[in-house]
Order: structure tokens, then sequence, then C-alpha cells
């Protein structure tokens, strides 16, 4: 059903080829020394995972899913469905009523995320590509959500900075051009409450930072690294799909 990589463009390093982390990189943690505790999945196990959740069928997200897969490998670049379903439950979780959303795409992630927003919640979505986004707004309309997502074609830094100063977000979820993370990271950070969420994805690459050698690699490897010695957030990288930073605001 699903075993699909997020940026199909870049392949797994595959394990033979991947470097220990150095135990420098990992001040106070015993996390190089066994027992290692983690499931590797293969496609059965993966399955029952995307199964067992609530409304694992939605007629809206799988036509969008399906729309979106007919565009090629680009759709590649969709979350997965258990994300989706967790950044639903997330937005409930926190009573969040002000969410942003950088790299909107064809709208599978909006939609999770306005989904669990408070009634008079609203989510700001920021994209640069007019195609894609058009599609997310075929069904922003068809989910009912039309009122409650708003679209600003632009690029992130750009729209980000122009956020009016009154502007409190509950959340946060970059999912965007990977070398303007730690951008994005810093222009949102100020304007989220504390106890507010801010969410990374494909934080791990595809296991490509564990030796980063190209520019998003490098990034991403580089705001790991920041964000959990960060004093402002609370943080941990959680392992689904390709790894999903989720970090509270002190
Ligand atoms: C990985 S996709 C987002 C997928 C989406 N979150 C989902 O799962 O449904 C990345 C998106 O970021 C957008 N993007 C790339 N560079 C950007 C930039 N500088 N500013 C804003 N959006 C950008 C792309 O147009 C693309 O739609």
């Amino acid at each position: 059903m699903v075993s699909r990589s997020k940026s199909p463009s870049r392949k797994p390093v595959p394990p033979s080829s991947k470097k220990p982390v150095p135990e420098s990189d990992t001040p106070g943690c015993d996390c190089a020394s066994p027992p290692l505790k983690f499931l590797s999945l293969d496609d059965a196990l993966y399955r029952y995972v995307v199964i067992h959740r609530s409304k694992p069928r939605d007629p809206v997200l799988d036509d969008l899913r399906d729309e979106t897969e007919k565009l090629g490998s680009i759709s590649g670049m969709l979350i997965s469905r258990e994300q989706g379903s967790f950044l639903t439950l997330l937005a409930a979780l926190i009573g969040a009523r002000s969410a942003v959303e950088v790299g909107t795409f064809t709208g599978y992630s909006s939609i999770c995320i306005a989904r669990g927003l408070l009634p008079e919640g609203r989510l700001l979505c920021i994209d640069v590509n007019a195609d894609w986004t058009a599609i997310a707004g075929r069904y922003w309309k068809r989910a009912g959500l039309e009122d409650k997502i708003e679209l600003r074609l632009g690029g992130g830094r750009a729209e980000l900075e122009a956020l009016p100063a009154e502007c409190i977000l509950d959340l946060a979820f970059i999912d965007a051009d990977k070398p303007n993370y730690d951008l994005y990271y810093e222009l949102v950070l100020p304007r989220v409450r504390p106890n507010g969420l801010i969410l990374f994805d494909n934080m791990l690459q595809h296991g490509r930072i564990l030796d980063p050698q190209d520019e998003s690699a490098r990034a991403i490897d580089n705001l790991n690294k920041k964000l959990c010695t960060d004093p402002r957030v609370e943080c941990v990288l959680l392992s689904i799909a390709d790894g999903l930073m989720l970090c509270r605001k002190m």
C-alpha cells in the first residue's frame, strides 16, 4: 500500500555504508551502547501501522493521494498517512487555534493539521508553487476547510518575515526547502507561544544525515544538532516516516 519514500530522487543509504554516530556528537548520551531499542519495519508491519489508527479510510485524503500520485515520482513528497494522523492529533491535543505550514504541495498535511484545529482555528499555508497548491485548494473545499485555511503563494522566508508582530502561533509545520529549515525555525520560534509546537519533516534525510554529502543533508544534520542543545526548545526526533522532529517551545 504505502512503502514509498518522500524524496524519490534520494536513495536511502545502504546500511553497510552508514557511519556510526561518533560519540563526540552525542555528549552525555549512551545511545551508542547496546541494547538499542528500535524496530525495523518491513512492508507488512508498516501496513499494520498505517491501518491501526483512527479513520484509516478517508475519501478526501485517499483521493488527494491518488490524484497526487498521478503527478509521478514527485508524489513522494507527501507526508505519510500516519504522520498525517499524528499531526491532526497533536493539533487537537494542544488546542491549536493558529498554525502555519511552510511547504503545502497538494495539501495533504494541511488538511491533517486544519482538521485538528479548534473550530475557530486558522492555518496559514505558504508555498511557492501555484499549480500544486491549486490542487490543494480543491481538496480544502471538498474537506469543508476552505474557510480555515489561507494560502500565501511565495517563498517561506518572505512570507514568514511578513507575518504581523501580533501573530501568535500554536503550531508550525516546516516541510519545504531543506537548506532553509534553520532560517524558518528562527523566523517562527519568536511567534510560537510557550508550549506551542514546531515540527520539521525529513529530519533523517533517508539516512543521509549519517554522512551528509549534499546541501540538504548537511543543513538538516546541523539543525538536528542545534535543536537538541537549544535551550529555547525541548525536542525529540521521531523515527516516523523520514524522521519528524517535534519541538516544544519553552
Ligand atoms: C515536501 S513538499 C510539502 C509536502 C506537504 N507538506 C504534504 O505532505 O502534503 C515541499 C513543498 O515545499 C515547497 N517549497 C519549496 N521551496 C519553497 C520555498 N522556498 N518557500 C515555500 N515553499 C517552498 C514546494 O513547492 C513543495 O510544494
